[in-house]
């Protein structure tokens, strides 16, 4: 397949300050001179963000790890993993057409895909939510057919499964992963006939799927609010890299303050906002599913206190938010706050406050 840059790119590329902290922090994996080799990591965290890679981001990583605009650029299109177009709000779907997965039904799945997202690869569904395109082998040959969507496999599709899995998911739903026919893992489909002694004192779900089950999301982009740092060769890998790697110090476009590109401000209607919290209590903006501590700091900043207030955006203001919130972009429509704000704010209580309370936790996705 041809993979280009998308005709249409935004003007500027800048990592979020946590997701900065993070890619600096990358870069001190490797030896002088050898900084190159962080092009990978910098290249995905940068799709995490943005969603898809534009030209200025891979431009940008670039200038950081002091390579040739045309060396990230062959990386980036090389890689089925980055997505050099934008994708849906809510998940781009990749379904693998090789061999095993195209003889156990992958062309079924792929009119599955016709019809529920779009005609043709890499265009975005009606209601922005999806994109999709058929792809080379993924490595589960043994539960084919199967797709990728976000950071998880799912496999052992039928055409009727996978079109349950997209309608879940364009409900804000988030399927369990894994085999999707009963089976645990990649066992033989008529059950164990060897080691079966393990089969009893196992987790619910095979280790991959338990962790995305554990997680609780697996369309959640990584969005640098994950501290600490997995940066534990750095003295103090909790705190933000004072120092730059000595191949050069990152360019202006690139550490310059983090905010979206200029077209993406000017997406929907800004909600208003307040000074401060009416009475000087906010809400507890992490009883809404999809906001945790750093979410809601960002929320606070712009002027966000109450559940009224999110109750009370429009489809422009939602639109605004969800471009706006960098490094969250999309996920106030995806987990529909509006809806959740609504009932927090007249006193009632959302199924994922009730077991948020409970448990003392929150999502940070
Ligand atoms: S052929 Fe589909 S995962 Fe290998």
């Amino acid at each position: 397949m041809l993979r280009r840059l998308h005709p249409e790119q935004p003007e500027s590329f800048a990592f979020t300050p946590a997701n900065l902290a993070w890619a600096e922090g990358q870069i001190t994996k490797y030896p002088e001179g050898r900084q190159a080799s962080a092009i990978i990591p910098l290249l995905w965290r940068a799709q995490e963000q943005e969603g898809w890679l534009s030209r200025p981001a891979i431009e940008a990583v670039a200038d950081m790890l002091d390579m040739a605009y045309i060396r990230a650029l062959e990386v980036a299109s090389f890689y089925f993993m980055f997505q050099l177009q934008p994708v849906g709000s809510v998940a781009h779907i990749q379904v693998c057409g090789t061999t095993s997965c195209m003889i156990c039904g992958a062309e079924d799945l792929i009119v599955v895909c016709q019809e529920k997202i779009a005609s043709k690869p890499h265009v975005i569904s009606g209601d922005g939510k999806f994109s999709w395109e058929e792809v080379e082998c993924l490595g589960s040959c043994t539960n084919a057919p199967m797709a990728q969507i976000g950071k998880d496999y799912y496999e052992d599709l039928t055409a009727e499964k996978f079109g349950q899995l997209i309608d879940e998911l364009a409900a804000g739903k988030v399927p369990t992963p894994g085999p999707q026919n009963g089976r645990y893992g990649a066992e033989p489909l008529s059950g164990l006939t060897s080691l079966t002694e393990y089969d009893s004192g196992r987790t619910q779900y095979n280790a991959s799927v338990q962790l995305a089950a554990d997680i609780g999301d697996t369309v959640k982009c990584i969005d640098g609010t994950e501290v600490p740092l997995l940066t534990p060769w750095l003295k103090d890998a909790e705190a933000p890299v004072a120092e730059k790697p000595k191949a050069k110090s990152a360019p202006k476009k690139a550490v310059k303050k983090a905010v979206a590109p200029k077209a993406e401000l000017e997406t929907g209607d800004k909600p208003a906002t307040l000074n401060a919290a009416r009475g000087g209590t906010a809400d507890d903006l992490k009883m809404i599913k999809g906001v945790g501590p750093k979410l809601e700091g960002v929320l606070n900043d712009i002027g966000i206190f109450h559940y009224d207030q999110i109750a009370a955006w429009s489809g422009t203001e939602v639109a605004w938010a969800d471009q706006n919130l960098v490094g969250f972009k999309g996920r106030v429509s995806r987990d529909d706050w509006v809806a959740q704000a609504k009932l927090l704010a007249t006193g009632q209580e959302t199924e994922f406050a009730k077991r948020a309370k409970e448990a003392g936790t929150y999502e940070e996705d």
